[in-house]
């Protein structure tokens, strides 16, 4: 059963006579009216006031009703138990003293009767004296089981005109799952865009349904979508991390909440440079089949899109309303610190860790950073992310992989390389390094007309210098902050 309505109900157990009720989904709030009508007053009685057709009363119109205080009158006078629904009069109420008043003496009146007031609107706006007789809910959006029975309507009529269904149980679930965070209306929309015109139905089509969830997303200017283009087979060593990942990747489905799970919250990574903390934020995303979003903390300190605080603010709200899906903050320290002075940047933090501790929904943070000892205590302490790892400069064995993920990429033939001597003579060297090795040897081959071949990059291993050697005081610095700190992402040691 869906949460709001049960507050709605306990709201009327109790003998509250009004309920603001925020939603932007007129139709589907009715529908739960209509059921709740019945079940309290035991006949179904619904008067609806809206601007443009004024009152009416079990969908036939009352002449003459629309002006809000005519409506609010019929409602007071009259003598039978009923639902009294109006939508879009609390943007009225902002300039009028007599609605209010109207209003006030509705809450009187019906105190002890069967009548009850629900004000409908898709902001929260009440007068604030009007704030103690009224309670304000927050309508859900649709919940698993109601989106589930959307997408089971739709498979259903697909079936009965002829169009293969081919998903199993656990894509179907997948297909629930990548609507959430929507409307009833927009999921049933985003359902029809991927649907229409297919001759069969397959797991593919829900690309379409992510590309729905980032229209939404583009309106608000410091989140990106981005597509899910890597996997793991990109991603070279990190075991523990990818481990960690791997027994995660049901973790916001029905069944990980039945099984007693409480859904995952984030991770932070921190560590060496280049060394694929970006990287496995994107990887989480493509791994566990959900959209992923990235903040830009530039962008919201910039000040472009608004007050920063505001805009943060409103930006997490954004990613409610998407979840489920992964929000990647990179070098988290730059825009979540307690070491920048000004105001705005300790009011970011403090809502960011009241929104980690408070938020319901599912909504995986990935968090990167560099320069940790720049994050404050409070954002690490235990219970906030639900793990923080340490990606150190890659292994031995991490260099094959990653020496034989990049050359593969780029179509080198694996038999002409060592690699088992590449990755002994990169020591110290990062992903992101032999990555850029293997790209400028490229560029020399390419120059000449020919292939890669070892030589060329054995050439230049030699002429430059990683940049873990000019640093190494620092690197010794990260390890021995991340030691009691962090989880390595890595079990192998043998650099
Ligand atoms: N373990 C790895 N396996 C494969 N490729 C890697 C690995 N680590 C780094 N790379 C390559 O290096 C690139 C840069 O890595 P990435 O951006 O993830 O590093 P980072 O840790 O976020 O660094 P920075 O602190 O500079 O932001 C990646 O896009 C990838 O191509
Ligand atoms: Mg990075």
């Amino acid at each position: 059963m869906n949460q709001s309505i049960n507050q709605i109900k306990d709201s009327l157990l109790a003998g509250q006579p009004i309920v603001q009720i925020v939603s932007f989904e007129e139709k589907r709030i009715e529908g739960f009216l209509k059921k709740l009508c019945q079940q309290t007053l035991k006949t179904l009685n619904i008067y609806t006031w809206e601007s443009h057709n004024g009152l009416s009363r079990n969908d036939s119109m009352i002449p003459d009703s629309k002006e809000p205080a005519v409506a609010l009158d019929i409602a007071l006078a009259a003598n039978e138990a009923a639902f009294f629904v109006f939508k879009d009069l609390n943007s009225r109420l902002r300039h009028s003293p007599g609605l209010i008043r109207k209003i006030r003496e509705c809450y009187l009146h019906f105190k002890n009767s069967k009548k009850f007031l629900f004000l409908l609107s898709p902001d929260d706006y009440l007068p604030t004296t009007l704030k103690k007789e009224i309670d304000i809910i927050n309508f859900e959006l649709p919940d698993y089981e109601e989106l589930e029975n959307l997408c089971a309507k739709f498979l259903e009529s697909m079936e009965k005109a002829g169009i293969q269904v081919q998903l199993s149980g656990e894509e179907k679930r997948n297909f629930v799952t990548a609507v959430q965070g929507l409307t009833l209306d927009e999921a049933y929309k985003a359902y029809m865009k991927s649907f229409q015109g297919q001759q069969r139905i397959h797991i593919g089509l829900i690309e379409k349904i992510h590309l729905e969830k980032k229209q939404l997303i583009l309106k608000e200017n410091v989140l990106e979508f981005l597509s899910p283009a890597l996997t793991l087979a990109d991603m070279g060593g990190l075991d523990k991390l990818k481990d960690w990942l791997m027994k995660r990747k049901k973790a916001f489905s029905k069944e990980a909440r039945e099984f007693g799970l409480d859904k995952p919250k984030g991770i932070l990574t921190m560590g060496v440079t280049g060394c694929g903390k970006s990287l496995a934020s994107k990887i989480i995303a493509t791994l566990w089949n959900l959209p992923l979003f990235r903040m830009d903390m530039n962008l919201v300190y910039s000040g472009i899109a608004g007050a920063p605080e505001e805009v943060f603010a409103r930006s997490l709200k954004t990613m409610d309303s998407v979840a489920p899906a992964v929000l990647w903050i990179d070098e988290i320290e730059s825009g979540i610190s307690d070491k920048q002075t000004d105001g705005s940047s300790s009011r970011i933090l403090g809502y960011f860790l009241t929104w980690m501790q408070e938020h319901t929904s599912e909504i995986f943070i990935a968090a990167t950073a560099n320069r940790i000892d720049l994050l404050p205590a409070e954002l690490l302490r235990r219970g906030r992310f639900d793990q923080i790892f340490f990606i150190d400069l890659p292994t031995r064995k991490e260099r094959e992989e990653i020496f034989t993920i990049h050359l593969t990429k780029r179509d080198n033939d694996l038999s002409q390389y060592n690699i088992p001597q590449l990755a002994q003579i990169t020591k110290n060297w990062s992903g992101s390094e032999i990555e850029q090795v293997i790209i400028s040897g490229m560029y020399e081959a390419f120059a000449e007309n020919r292939k890669l071949n070892e030589d060329d990059l054995f050439v230049i291993f030699g002429n430059s210098v990683p940049l873990a050697t000019t640093m190494e005081e620092q690197i010794k610095k990260v390890r021995s902050w991340a030691h009691n700190r962090a989880v390595r992402a890595s079990t192998d040691k043998e650099y």
